[in-house]
């Protein structure tokens, strides 16, 4: 990578991908904004200019198709949408600096004037294609206008997108045996001009692009086969009248490809920031350096801004490829990073809007618990990408025993120790031992932002209030207090520079209980969101009031009613959806765990197991196979030798990246040749992801798996 480490000194940007103004929000979305919240706190924890900016998505054809069902404007349907997403997002502690929408004026005009760059260096033209027409309707029919077959993996897909199968981007005529959604009546193909936005000149670049880019392995890998591959130029037009007008032809129903003006409201939302905050404070032409005519003042420009987008997996094409050649190609700054979640799951199973498997977010928040409860566990229950499962039992699990019995436990003995016994924090000096295990604790903390892992910022908080519970049962300050004050104040002046870091280093996660406790003791004047990692270290309050218990437990009772109010509704919605429409899944969201492989009926004996030669191995090289998509070839130390192995792992890993991994080998399987290449065991992964099996201690290489 050739980027500097956070913080940089350019200003940052950090967006989320905008939800679709088109139905309620959902557990689902909340982690991808709660996700890029944090990692926008943890940004300017570490001391980076930043800002973070989203907005709401109102164009394309669900939702036009949605409007017209409910009879009413696609405008006004977006709009109610819209105001209510910006209402819930606050509630759940996530900070947009600016929420815009892409219907608004700043958008339409940021979006003419790239579309008009794009044009004038040479990067689009007209064509001519078949696009589909439903004559009953007399309508043409864009993308989720019409269903039918993938022509790629032979899945059933939705106008531009196969989103059951392959979930590749569909250019408007692809989709084979096409029907319209309005009528239900086969599609006929007519002849319409269209403009194309030349994608396939600039492969070079993308190449280069992906090289640079920074964030999760899934994004920065799985492009690569799009980008290597044949490169189609893309339709950026449709056929409709729901969108931004193509600018210079107003008059006929061509708009923008929702795709097209979407993502650029992430600079235009920019704009709105610093367009109300004044660029001295927070310039957006520093950060997206867009051609000279367009900038606030004519030499803001320098090397742009470090742009940073936090979006789900299944839209990791349209920001790794149609979008960084946009930029590249009007002239705007290129992202430095684009971090991609994995899906949410409900009980194990896929999460479903319309099967009413959801929590959704006014309705936890009605259920009375905090925002930030949820967003501890959306944010630390797994790594960024892989998938979250929710259930209220698991949610008890980690707010019982992590919020209140690491966390909560630690801040509350130590905070209502010190002020029972000293009226705040008693007047010495830290100890060099407590210290140093603050600066690992802030160096943890720095390492995950620079890592993009919302997980490791949260684990380096939750860790030092682990070592804290730790530290004073071990030192026992209660039995000392008589026989050796010194030492019983020394432990708790520690306990609470300890707190202190820790309500530090917390605050991206649980803004909301961070800023209660730094109420209490903090001893700064700043409210801790705006103060950086050195705060950790500063002197906390000399006196203080009596703290209150930070968390709360989930009874058992509560999590039973909760389950059941899930489960009831969910079967409601289920036999209500079974008689409208069983094939029916919904738009963006994980695969049903209905469609996972059944569990095996036949059971083998202990001694079939036993047969398996189990061993951890640890990666110690990896390397493409040429001409071999999807392989990597890996040499792999199983402890009595090393073996050379080839596995399916090249788009989903980032092989550079691989080195000094632990994984499980079957060191007996059978030898194979794939590519020309002998293999020699296999290492075990689990799922569509390929999530690599590995250690959770020390074990060394050639242990035995049992
Ligand atoms: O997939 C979606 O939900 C889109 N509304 C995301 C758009 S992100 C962007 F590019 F603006
Ligand atoms: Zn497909």
């Amino acid at each position: 990578m050739s980027h500097d480490e956070f913080p940089t000194d350019r200003p940052a940007v950090v967006t989320c991908g905008l939800p679709y103004a088109n139905g309620d929000l959902h557990v689902g979305h909340l982690r991808g904004y709660v996700g890029a919240d944090t990692l926008n706190r943890a940004l300017r924890k570490v001391g980076q200019q930043t800002a973070y900016v989203c907005g709401s998505d109102m164009h394309g054809t669900p939702i036009a198709v949605n409007a017209a069902k409910e009879g009413v404007s696609p405008e006004e349907f977006a709009l109610s949408y819209h105001e209510q997403y910006e209402e819930t997002f606050p509630r759940f502690n996530v900070e947009f600096d600016n929420y815009g929408h892409t219907h608004d004026e700043t958008n339409t005009e940021t979006t003419t004037s790239i579309v008009r760059a794009l044009e004038d260096s040479g990067y689009v033209y007209e064509k001519e294609i078949m696009v589909g027409y439903d004559p009953e309707a007399d309508q043409y029919l864009p993308d989720r206008y019409v269903e039918g077959t993938c022509p790629y993996c032979g899945e059933k897909a939705r106008g531009d997108e196969c989103d059951e199968g392959c979930g590749r981007h569909l250019e408007p005529g692809e989709v084979e045996d096409p029907v319209s959604v309005l009528t239900g009546n086969p599609a006929e193909y007519r002849e319409r001009e269209h403009r194309f936005f030349r994608v396939s000149e600039l492969q070079t670049y993308l190449q280069g692009f992906i090289d640079r880019l920074e964030g999760t392995s899934n994004a920065r890998n799985q492009p690569r086969e799009w980008i290597e591959g044949e490169l189609r130029d893309w339709c950026i037009t449709r056929d409709m009248d729901w969108g931004i007008d193509y600018p210079g032809d107003e008059q006929d129903d061509l708009v923008l490809y929702v795709w097209v003006d979407a993502p650029i409201e992430y600079i235009s939302s920019t704009k709105q920031y610093s367009e109300r905050v004044g660029a001295d404070e927070y310039d957006w032409a520093e950060v997206w350096r867009p051609p000279e005519d367009e900038r606030s003042t004519p030499d803001s420009a320098g090397g742009g801004g470090e742009v940073v987008h936090v979006i789900g997996r299944d839209i990791i094409q349209h920001h790794t490829v149609f979008w960084p050649a946009m930029l590249h190609a009007a002239g705007y700054t290129e992202p430095r990073a684009v971090a991609a979640t994995g899906f949410i799951t409900i009980d194990g199973k896929g999460l479903s809007t319309s099967r009413n498997r959801a929590i959704w977010a006014r309705e936890y928040l009605d259920e009375g618990f905090h925002p930030d409860l949820l967003r501890f566990y959306l944010t630390t229950n797994g790594g960024l990408q892989q998938d979250v499962d929710f259930s209220w039992s698991k949610f008890q699990e980690r707010v019982n025993n992590e919020l209140v019995g690491t966390l909560g436990n630690f801040l509350y003995r130590s905070l209502l120790f010190a002020q029972r016994e000293y009226g705040g924090t008693p007047d010495v000096d830290v100890s060099a031992r407590v210290e140093e295990r603050i600066e690992a604790a802030v160096a943890d903390f720095r390492a995950g932002v620079n890592d993009y892992s919302v997980r490791q910022v949260g684990n380096s908080a939750v860790a030092l209030a682990r070592f804290g519970n730790e530290y004073i049962q071990n030192q026992e300050p209660w039995n000392l207090t008589d026989e050796d004050p010194e030492q019983a104040a020394q432990v708790i002046r520690d306990c609470v520079q300890l707190a202190k870091a820790v309500v530090v280093l917390f605050e991206p996660i649980a803004p909301g209980k961070a800023e209660e406790l730094w109420a209490v003791f903090g001893g700064d004047d700043r409210p801790v969101r705006d103060v950086t990692l050195d705060a950790a270290l500063e002197a906390p309050a000399a006196e203080f009031e009596a703290p209150t218990e930070p968390f709360e437990k989930v009874e058992d009772d509560r999590v039973e009613e909760l389950t059941e109010k899930l489960e009831a509704r969910i079967e409601e919605a289920t036999s209500d959806e079974d008689d409208a429409d069983e094939s029916e899944t919904d738009e963006g969201e994980a695969p049903e765990a209905g469609d996972m492989e059944p569990l095996l009926e036949e059971r083998i004996s202990f001694d079939e197991f036993q047969e398996l030669d189990l061993r951890v191995g640890r990666i110690e090289s990896a390397e493409p196979i040429e001409g071999a998509d999807k392989l990597l070839k890996l040499t792999v130390d199983i402890g009595h030798e090393v073996r050379q192995i080839v596995a399916g792992l090249r788009q989903l890993h980032d092989h550079e990246e691989l080195p000094g991994t632990k994984v499980v080998v079957v060191a007996n399987l059978e030898k194979a040749e794939l590519f020309g290449t002998e293999s020699n065991g296999m290492v075990l992964a689990a799922g569509e992801d390929a999530d690599l099996l590995t250690t959770h201690g020390d074990s060394e290489p050639g242990t035995k798996v049992r």
